[in-house]
């Protein structure tokens, strides 16, 4: 949610900072701006020059392309926002009073209204009703005592006052702070927000995700709860929560998951969903390699260790997360025998349910950031420490597409679902990459604990390894299906999803989708609840779509489906060829596979009749409004 970059080096700022935005315009939408310091040929100092457009990255770069910003030292922002409308007055970077220190922050700074009411009474306006804003006027006054003591302005004075400010803050923040005095001087700062510092020769590059960094270094140094640094052109401080100086040494960015790149796709998201096919074969050959034992089929990145008595597993993620973490919980439940519950993290993080023993917490998130479900996961790990029992003891896991995030560094073992970079920000790609996941969590534990036969597990094991050729198969003729479909729903306000058992989550995530993209008001529902009220919305004008997939609930499906048409609901079947699906008005057919698997084939016409919905209403399908991809605020 929002995001940040800062440079500071031996080029002029603003062609890095529009870059690096433009990677992260996944994290925002709303408005965004560039500050840069210009220093002074003839003296100390420089000029501090403040840019900022409403709406879309691309109004910035017009404004900056019209008037120009100098300067080796910047920094940059795009917002998704939180407190204050997206207005110009709004837009980060803010500044002190004088226009001499500008600052952007992502996260929340929850004591605000505190704050500002202090600086008020000092008599200090404010240009915007943003949490943001305080920081600048804070670090504007510290400044201003530091210097009364007769100091000349330095990069350590700016640091200091950062320092001072930052802890008066509460809350979730990463914050960059130039100062129109040190034009040699960036001051950043990090606490439960991600930060990322990337070094490049004589120059450094901060920013709240990689695909930001990757243009410009491969070497990188995330930053670390508290810590804060002062970077100048010739090198990097950095100091934990203490003040005491690290060394640390930088890390590498490796693969293609910081490369951002649509190729001849319409829309990152039309992409990402083209791109499971590659996502599950490469699941395919790194966790269900040919060659291992029959009965222990699936290589996983954990020592037996990790599993051994393990009682109940206990998963808590947000949004299409937690729909993943359904079906999971499905399998690990009905396949692998294990009492599993899924949460919703920011509910968990209120009302956790009394502590179990041996029981292992799965954190589920795409992208590692999301600050419920971090949260929830400390605050149970934490619960867990003060228990004391070893029974007790905090076992958590994390599954993720981003291993070098902050999950990945709050966390005991990671389980990278390796689905490649995804910008759209409906997910699709991960969906599936996390579905994946769960499903070798579920082969493992089940041969583990000998729950399935070696038949059955053998029997999944198989009918995974040809998930990516059903896949490919499957997209190819939906693609086409479905956009022809699409035609009919231009007016359409509401649609009704239903499944049953493995597939109820399909149905949630399939109405998620289309609300997010294509701003259908849409409900997913276990198709044998719907004649407890949802069946009262239904008319001629609601469509129904109903997955269904041969197994031990399909016969009740089709029932529930032959009671939405006995009520004139337009009836769309996701199930295979066959006279069962005579009842429906229009199938998207889908192959005969196993209950057990049906979720990885069922989800794909629900991913691509939402995009071309979205499309055929004319809408900005890889940044729909009011959304951001990571939700880095509570
Ligand atoms: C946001 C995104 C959703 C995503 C959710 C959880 O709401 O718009 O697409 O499912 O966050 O994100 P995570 O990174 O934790 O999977």
């Amino acid at each position: 949610m929002c995001g940040i970059v800062a440079v500071i080096g031996s080029r002029e700022a603003a062609p890095l900072l529009l870059e690096g935005l433009r990677q992260l315009e996944y994290r925002g939408y709303d408005s965004a701006g560039v500050a840069t310091v210009d220093a002074f040929e003839d003296g100390p100092g420089g000029l501090l020059t403040c840019q900022r457009a409403k709406g879309k990255l691309a109004n910035l770069c017009e404004l900056v392309d019209r008037e120009g910003s100098l300067g080796q030292l910047g920094i940059g922002h795009t917002r998704w926002a939180t407190h204050g409308k997206p207005e110009i007055h709004n837009a980060h970077p803010h500044r002190d009073e004088c226009g001499s220190v500008a600052v952007v922050q992502n996260g929340i700074i929850e004591n605000h209204r505190f704050l500002r009411e202090q600086l008020e009474l000092k008599g200090i306006p404010f240009a915007s009703e943003t949490d943001t804003e305080v920081i600048p006027h804070l670090i504007g006054e510290e400044l201003k005592v530091l210097q009364s003591n007769g100091d000349l302005p330095s990069g350590s004075m700016l640091l200091d006052a950062v320092r001072k400010v930052a802890l008066k803050l509460k809350g979730a923040y990463a914050l960059a702070v130039i100062w129109a005095e040190t034009p040699d001087a960036l001051v950043v700062t990090r606490w439960q927000a991600p930060l990322l510092i990337g070094l490049g020769e004589g120059e450094f590059l901060c920013a709240s995700d990689t695909p930001a960094l990757a243009g410009f270094t491969r070497t990188i140094l995330p930053m670390e709860d508290g810590e804060i640094a002062l970077l100048t052109p010739l090198g990097i401080e950095l100091y934990n929560k203490d003040g005491v100086r690290q060394q640390r040494n930088p890390s590498l960015l490796t693969g293609s998951n910081h490369v951002v790149n649509k190729r001849h796709f319409r829309h990152f998201m039309l992409k990402e969903i083209h791109e499971q096919p590659e996502t599950a074969q490469l699941w395919v050959s790194r966790h269900l390699p040919l060659g291992l034992p029959v009965e222990a089929p699936v290589a996983l990145p954990f020592e037996d260790s990790f599993y051994e008595g393990i009682e109940r597993i206990e998963i808590l993620a947000c949004g299409t997360s937690r729909h993943a973490a359904m079906v999971g919980a499905y399998l690990l439940e009905q396949f692998s025998g294990i009492p599993t519950a899924v949460f919703y993290a920011s509910e968990f993080r209120y009302a956790a349910p009394p502590l179990a023993a041996n029981t292992l917490t799965i954190g589920v998130t795409q992208s590692g950031e999301t600050a419920d479900t971090l949260a929830a996961l400390a605050m149970e790990a934490e619960r867990r420490r003060a228990h004391g029992d070893p029974a007790f003891a905090s076992r958590q896991l994390g599954v993720t597409n981003r291993p070098e995030s902050s999950l990945g560094r709050q966390v005991d073992h990671i389980l990278d679902i390796g689905s490649g970079i995804e910008i759209g920000v409906a997910a699709t790609k991960t969906f599936l990459g996390q579905l994946l996941a769960f499903y070798a969590l579920a082969l493992k534990f089940a041969s583990l604990r000998k729950s399935r036969s070696i038949l059955e597990i053998t029997t999944l094991t198989n009918e995974l390894r040809d998930i990516p050729n059903q896949l490919r198969r499957l997209i190819q003729k939906h693609d086409q299906l479905s956009e022809n479909l699409a035609t009919r729903f231009s007016d359409t306000q509401d649609v009704i999803f239903l499944g049953r058992g493995i597939n109820y989550p399909i149905a949630l995530e399939g109405a998620l989708k289309l609300k997010e993209i294509s701003y259908i008001h849409a409900e997913g529902y276990p198709a044998g609840e719907m004649k407890h009220g949802p069946i009262a919305l239904l008319e001629r004008r609601v469509p129904v779509i109903a997955i269904a997939m041969p197994g031990r609930v399909f016969e009740k499906v089709l029932s529930n489906a032959q009671e939405a048409k006995a009520r004139d609901a337009k009836l769309i079947g996701v199930a295979p060829e066959g006279p069962e699906a005579e009842v429906f008005d229009v199938l998207m057919p889908l192959p005969e596979v196993s209950e057990w698997t049906s979720p990885l084939l069922s989800v794909i016409p629900m991913q691509l009749l939402s995009y071309h919905i979205a499309f055929q209403r004319g809408l900005d399908i890889d940044q729909p409004r009011n959304l951001a991809k990571s939700v880095t605020v509570e």
